[in-house]
């Protein structure tokens, strides 16, 4: 990586609630050879609330359709990294992606956090990427579905001022959702 790239990189940063300092910026190319070792520091139950169905390897569809989020105007993906310097170096812990929904300014989000960093924050700060993207990319209105048994992300989503709304079909599901204002 060169020295411009790791400026850029490092420019946009915030603190974790026990100080931790973590870096976000968007997923590239060379990130994909984390791709197993994240999704295998994803618990059972951490997999199953983000894929909400059990799931046990991370499938050429999910990298792929990660690689269109990347690439696409309309989409985004962000990773959240905290850096620890050599010889250890970047540790991707979390990430956030949006794409479009069927309906016109709106799109929908998802995001994850790796276990070891659960509960410190990153879930907080990652969502509120969710609605950096969403700004900068003109949508007006950002949701997500979320498994009504996720406490968790349904705190988060709270806590950032998102409605909460119980799918009428199935309430084993729950649609959060905020208006985006322009700056
Ligand atoms: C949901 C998730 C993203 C949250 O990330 P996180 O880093 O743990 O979240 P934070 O530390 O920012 O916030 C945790 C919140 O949950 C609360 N919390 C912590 N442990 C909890 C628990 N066991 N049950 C309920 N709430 C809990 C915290 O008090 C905090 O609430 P607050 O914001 O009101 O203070 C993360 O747990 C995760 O990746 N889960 C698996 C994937 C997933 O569920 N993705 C969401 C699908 S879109």
């Amino acid at each position: 990586m060169n020295v411009r790239q790791r400026i850029l990189d490092h420019a946009r940063h915030t603190h974790l609630s026990h100080g931790t300092l973590v870096y976000l910026r968007p997923l590239r190319e060379s990130d994909f050879k984390y791709a197993q070792q994240y999704f295998h520091a994803l618990s059972a139950r951490s997999r199953y609330m983000r894929f909400m169905v059990p799931t046990k390897l991370l499938s050429q569809a999910t990298i792929q359709a990660l690689r269109t989020a990347m690439s696409a105007p309309d989409c985004g993906v962000s990773i959240a990294i905290v850096d620890h310097g050599p010889p250890i170096g970047e540790e991707p812990i979390g990430g956030a992606r949006i794409v479009p929904t069927r309906r016109r300014g709106t799109c929908e989000f998802a995001l994850s956090v790796v276990d070891v960093w659960q509960g410190r924050g990153a879930g907080h700060v990652l969502l509120k990427e969710v609605i950096h993207l969403a700004r900068t990319r003109g949508y007006h209105r950002v949701e997500g579905q979320v498994l009504t048994a996720n406490t968790r992300m349904l705190s988060v989503a709270r806590r950032l001022r998102f409605a909460a709304r119980l799918n009428a079909e199935d309430p084993a599901v729950t649609t959060v959702s905020r208006v985006i204002y322009s700056l």
